[in-house]
């Protein structure tokens, strides 16, 4: 039988990376890995455990000891469990939200989790979001997608997002926050954010998740 596709989705933060992800894979029936999860479920970790988010060295060997498991639920939703915990709700907190991107760019992390990653996508089916999946994870991946939207446009869904789960929130704010994520994404040393060449390019600003989700199954269905 022939191996089914891997497709590889990258964007900076509040893209829709996720919804769209997830959308996509709901329809191919395809495994839906979030790598930005995984790298959150560490720092989470780090966190828990007092680390010095500044040692790279404890770091990696904090990579080394994690296992990072996904799974799907009946309800079609996808929970990240770190060391056998379900931390999908705990991972989304402003706290590591704020430090993730110190251990994402620790080159001995990104080493461990790279090759879950590889593991995690090699028989295909799967879509794949996060920063470097389309260039580093899957350079070979039958499908590539770099999502984008302008800056104001993703600060606003991530509010909408946010005010909708019933939290305070300030549009400036989160404004503010996502654009220092995307520099800091954009510019590290190590994987930085930055569209593959062979990417299909799509800029969600003036269209709906739905309509994006939408002409990435008709990217694949017609088989690009
Ligand atoms: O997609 P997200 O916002 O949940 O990602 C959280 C952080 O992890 C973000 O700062 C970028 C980083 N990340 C990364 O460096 N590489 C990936 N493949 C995915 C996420």
């Amino acid at each position: 039988m022939k191996k089914k596709p891997i497709i590889a989705i990258d964007g900076p933060a509040g893209a829709g990376k996720s919804t769209i992800a997830k959308m996509v894979a709901k329809e191919l029936h395809f495994v839906y890995i979030d790598t930005g999860a995984m790298y959150r479920g560490l720092t989470w970790k780090a966190l828990e455990e007092h680390l010095n988010l500044h040692d790279a060295e404890q770091l990696a060997e904090l990579a080394q000891r994690t296992q990072m498991v996904f799974k799907s639920k009946r309800d079609g939703s996808v929970r990240i469990f770190v060391d056998g915990k379900d931390v999908s709700n705990r991972i989304r907190s402003e706290r590591v939200s704020l430090h993730t991107n110190e251990i994402a760019k620790v080159k001995g992390v990104r080493k461990v989790l790279n090759q879950m990653q590889k593991d995690m996508g090699k028989k295909g089916g799967v879509v794949m979001e996060g920063r470097d999946i389309g260039t580093r994870i899957f350079p070979k991946a039958e499908y590539k997608f770099y999502l984008d939207a302008s800056p104001i446009q993703r600060a606003q869904r991530r509010y909408l997002e946010l005010k909708a789960k019933g939290k305070r929130v300030n549009l400036e704010k989160i404004a503010h926050a996502l654009a220092q994520r995307d520099y800091k994404d954009k510019t590290r040393g190590i994987s930085p954010l930055r569209q593959a060449s062979d990417a299909i390019v799509i800029d969600s600003t003036h269209l709906s998740l739905a309509q994006v989700a939408q002409s990435i199954l008709d990217a694949v269905r017609r088989g690009k």
